[in-house]
């Protein structure tokens, strides 16, 4: 199949909250790699499964709108720290996250660092487990808000540092305590005034469901447009 190489309008974000039928997963395997449904085959839990399926998935139908190769074929391999990268290609750049039942993955062009990050709203943060990723002024400002709208800034404080740090491709490695949020007419704002951390910029977005999502970009020329879809699974059914 013959596909047009093209770069993604500033910053693409797709959602996705796919299917749970066995068939259409059994379908979105035949665009995996060999070594994707190994990895799927090694997953205890069926959820577990079915959002590392979807995941791939998603990402490999975006990727192929951008490098001309079909979405089976694209040659995705992990760095040292788990970081996917697109084989033979530096753009476009992508970040891919999932939880309970939503897919989401970012592309961009002119970034030099995204990370995407997806939580579910109502998930159960421990009060020592808050403390252990917030600065003393987060910690201060989550205090000072009404209890369900606190547990919700947790979780939202949670979803901005992970995706900063998927951006930066260290992952947990680095302790997200070490990345501070101030609030600046609403919108997340890096502490520390550096001309570097003036690149950064963090979004959380409207994802339509249940789920906190958060962006983290950091782009030389400005924040790039940022738009956001929700994905619908086109392919047919295998028959
Ligand atoms: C990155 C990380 C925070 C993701 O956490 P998570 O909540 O389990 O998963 P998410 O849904 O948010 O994201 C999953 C995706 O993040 C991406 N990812 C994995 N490691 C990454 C990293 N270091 N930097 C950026 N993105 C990464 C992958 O695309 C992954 O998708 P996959 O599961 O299909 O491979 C976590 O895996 C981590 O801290 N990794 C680094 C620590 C490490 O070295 N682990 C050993 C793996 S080699």
């Amino acid at each position: 199949m013959q596909l047009s190489e093209n770069q993604p309008a500033g910053i693409e974000i797709s959602l996705w909250q796919y299917s749970r039928n066995e068939r259409d997963r059994n379908r979105w395997m035949q665009s995996l790699s060999p070594d994707e449904r190994d990895r799927a085959a090694t997953y205890r839990f069926e959820r577990d499964r079915a959002s590392f399926i979807a995941g791939r998935y998603l990402l490999r139908r975006l990727l192929s709108g951008y490098v001309a190769t079909v979405p089976s074929k694209i040659a995705l391999s992990p760095d040292e720290y788990g970081r996917l990268r697109l084989e033979g290609h530096d753009t476009p750049q992508f970040s891919l996250a999932n939880a309970d039942g939503l897919v989401t993955v970012a592309v961009a062009s002119g970034c030099d660092h995204l990370g995407i990050d997806c939580e579910p709203i109502d998930v159960e943060i421990e009060e020592a487990a808050v403390a252990s990723y917030c600065s003393v002024g987060e910690r201060r400002r989550l205090a000072a808000l009404p209890a369900r709208e606190r547990a919700r800034a947790a979780v939202a404080l949670w979803t901005l540092k992970e995706s900063h740090l998927k951006a930066l491709g260290v992952g947990l490695r680095e302790d997200p305590s070490n990345v501070v949020f101030s609030w600046k007419d609403g919108i997340p704002v890096i502490a520390g005034g550096s001309d570097h951390n003036r690149r950064w910029h963090h979004r959380l977005i409207e994802s339509g469901s249940q789920h906190v999502v958060a962006l983290a970009a950091c782009c030389q020329s400005g924040l790039p447009g940022i738009s956001t879809r929700l994905f619908q699974d086109d392919s047919m059914p295998s028959e």
